[in-house]
């Protein structure tokens, strides 16, 4: 299967020169220890999750005023925080911190959070139950339904709930998916990754509305 606009042999070339195996993707994605650590010291009791999903609540309030109340955003190019993978917030968030994603604000708030509130934030949010968006215009969801199922779904899963090491992307706000993948592919640093950057180097401005409205409503 072929899609139209796509350079042909992009899957099979991209999926050789990365090896997908889990320890590559795992390397390229890696929670710092102690945060890492933390979190799986929590994950092995629903005690302890529920524990620290409270705690963590009561630090995420701030972050509502522009994550949205309980990590539904109403801001366009801010993301849902609510039902992503704790383990890929905390990576995250430690981006921030050493630089590898560039964001001043989210850089300058999270330097303040210790350890254990960032790992508590994290348990937090990914307790949330998502909310879906509504599907958009058929041809354009159509498009990038093609587009998901032939290359995204393969590291973000089918349905887009990713896992322990890649995001969640399902249910996402559209303007943010645009603007995320848009940086991959600019290359610019702000957001670096080399495999969603070669991902997104293979996308056109088009490919990337539809996938982002396709992602947006699963
Ligand atoms: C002033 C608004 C604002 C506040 C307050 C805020 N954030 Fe953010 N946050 C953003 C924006 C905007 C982005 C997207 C940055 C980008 O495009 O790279 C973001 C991104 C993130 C991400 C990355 C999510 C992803 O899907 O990759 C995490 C994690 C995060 N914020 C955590 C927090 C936490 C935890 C708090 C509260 C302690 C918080 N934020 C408070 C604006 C804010
Ligand atoms: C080879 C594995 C792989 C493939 C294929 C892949 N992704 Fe990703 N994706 C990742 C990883 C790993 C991350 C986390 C990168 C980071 O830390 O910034 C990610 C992150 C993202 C993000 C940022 C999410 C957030 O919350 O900020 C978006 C958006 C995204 N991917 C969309 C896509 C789309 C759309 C496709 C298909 C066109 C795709 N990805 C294909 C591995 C992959």
């Amino acid at each position: 299967m072929r899609i139209p606009g796509f350079k042909s042999g992009f899957v099979p070339l991209f999926l050789l020169a990365y090896g997908m195996s889990s320890a590559s993707l795992a390397a390229a994605a890696t929670t710092q220890p102690s945060l890492a650590d933390r979190l799986s010291q929590i994950q092995i009791s629903p005690q302890k999750i529920q524990q620290a999903a409270a705690a963590g609540k009561r630090t995420a309030s701030f972050c509502f005023n522009c994550h949205g109340t309980e990590g539904h955003s109403t801001h366009p190019e801010t993301p849902n925080l609510a039902a992503q993978n704790a383990a890929y917030l905390l990576v995250q968030m430690q981006k921030f911190v050493d630089g590898r994603r560039k964001y001043p604000f989210m850089e300058g708030l999270l330097k303040e959070l210790t350890d254990e509130e960032k790992v508590n934030i994290a348990v937090y949010f990914s307790s949330i139950p998502a909310r879906k968006n509504p599907p958009g215009d058929p041809a354009l969801m159509s498009r990038g339904k093609q587009i998901f199922s032939q290359v995204c779904h393969v590291c973000h899963g089918d349905k887009g709930l990713g896992n322990e090491q890649i995001a969640r992307i399902a249910s996402q706000q559209t303007p943010y998916l645009i603007k995320s993948l848009t940086l991959y592919r600019s290359r610019t640093g702000e957001r670096k990754d080399p495999l969603m950057s070669k991902v997104a180097s293979q996308l056109t401005d088009a490919d990337i509305q539809a996938v982002a409205a396709y992602i947006s409503s699963l």
